[in-house]
């Protein structure tokens, strides 16, 4: 026990993973359009534009349109989607809470479908029992940047009639059966939030290739104006969700990275999960459900505290980081249990007076938020093979204490 970086023994892993990570060419992209004084993006072009072309052309879809974040991302979709007051959207409730509360600020409904013991990820075979007449879209979470069994959620939305938003909040360069995540349903979301692996501090988008989708996606955030329509004249109920040029250039210049970045993060993972698999009580997420391309936003396994000598998950993470693992105990709950949900905390939004989150049980995220999931973050997995060992180890480590 007196070995342990918790305790002030040495640390297995001596160096800081920085992020975000930039040279000369991000900084003078920004510097270039701080002098230019051309900051704001009033008609949704110039670098915006540019952007937003590259990053369609990186997804294999036909459009893609920039917004403040990954929540608006969302939202701009579930509204796009047409869903009406009580209508009920699939959710999972292992994910950030905005996956549930656009829902909410949409007047409709999240309902919670458990998640996948193997993946984390939205446990497709359990979708169709949840499906009323009030359905009107799956929102999958490709949750740390693993697909989601896509072939399986979008035929089960087809047969119903439903719409498919996939959260791609964590896939930017992810794939299943070998297409970029975000492209597979009606709408991709991303967001550019400071910790994401493509990044601009804050930021957003949708992809789509409905021409119908994507015209009401690009009014909504842009205060609701028209593609030809005159600057004082507004057909919906829109918001200015625009980002700035100093944001788009950052994209630009970052995304030239991106394709490197996340094939050192796939080779990394797979390797993470040969070394891991081979200790008692640790197990790695299932990567043969139809994902090619796993972006690594997060590097999830499973602890078997059983196998620790009893040590709880909580003290388990708490130990790894002081290792110098840069790891984290993931959502120590399930979305449901949040006041929103269980004090039913709505506001001015109608949600109906038989909506009850006090009875949801999703035991599957129950179990991984309390007792089995951990998270190591995405600059850690741009490390070094060698650097992969060390996390490894320091698991050893920690096991070797618990005898
Ligand atoms: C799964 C998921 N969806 C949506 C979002 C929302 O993105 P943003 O923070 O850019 O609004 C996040 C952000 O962390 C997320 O993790």
């Amino acid at each position: 026990m007196k070995n342990l970086a918790i305790n002030g023994g040495p640390k297995t892993v001596v160096r800081d993973f920085d992020w975000p990570l930039y040279d000369e060419t991000d900084i003078k992209s920004v510097a270039d359009i701080v002098r230019s004084g051309k900051w704001g993006n009033p008609d949704c072009g110039g670098e915006v534009a540019i952007f937003e072309k590259e990053f369609a052309a990186f997804c294999g879809t036909k459009y893609a349109l920039t917004c403040v974040n990954g929540s608006v991302a969302l939202r701009l979709a579930l509204i796009a989607c047409g869903v009406k007051p009580g209508d009920e959207v699939i959710v999972p409730p292992y994910t950030f809470i905005a996956t549930a509360s656009i829902v909410i600020e949409a007047n409709c409904v999240p309902v919670f479908v458990d998640i996948d013991p193997r993946t984390y990820n939205l446990d497709a075979s359990k979708i169709e029992a949840a499906i009323t007449p009030r359905t009107k879209a799956i929102i999958p979470v490709h949750f740390a940047g693993m697909a989601c069994e896509m072939d399986q959620i979008v035929s089960v939305a087809k047969i119903h009639g439903l719409r498919v938003i996939e959260d791609a909040c964590h896939g930017h360069g992810a794939e299943y059966k070998g297409k970029k995540l975000g492209s597979i349903g009606d709408v991709g979301c991303f967001s550019f939030q400071s910790s994401k692996n493509l990044t601009s501090g804050e930021g957003g988008i949708v992809v789509t290739n409905d021409d119908g989708l994507y015209q009401m996606m690009n009014s909504l955030r842009n205060v609701g104006r028209v593609e030809g329509g005159a600057w004082y004249e507004h057909h919906n109920a829109g918001c200015n969700y625009r980002i700035t040029q100093l944001q788009a250039v950052l994209l630009s210049s970052q995304l030239k990275r991106l394709e490197k970045q996340t094939a050192i993060r796939h080779a990394n993972g797979t390797y993470l999960n040969e070394l891991l698999s081979q200790i008692d009580g640790i197990t790695p997420l299932t990567r043969d459900l139809g994902e090619t391309v796993h972006s690594y936003h997060i590097y999830i396994f499973k602890y078997d505290q059983a196998k620790f000598n009893g040590l709880s998950k909580v003290e388990f993470a708490k130990m790894l980081a002081a290792e110098g693992v840069p790891c984290f105990m993931g959502y120590p709950e399930p979305l449901y249990k949040q006041p929103l949900f269980q004090k039913k905390n709505f506001m001015c939004y109608a949600i109906p007076e038989t909506v009850d989150y006090s009875k949801v049980q999703c035991p599957v995220t129950e179990k991984a938020c309390y007792h089995e999931a951990v998270w190591i973050m995405q600059h850690a997995m741009l490390g070094s093979r060698k650097e992969m060992e060390l996390f490894a180890s320091a698991i050893v480590k920690i096991k070797k204490s618990t005898k």
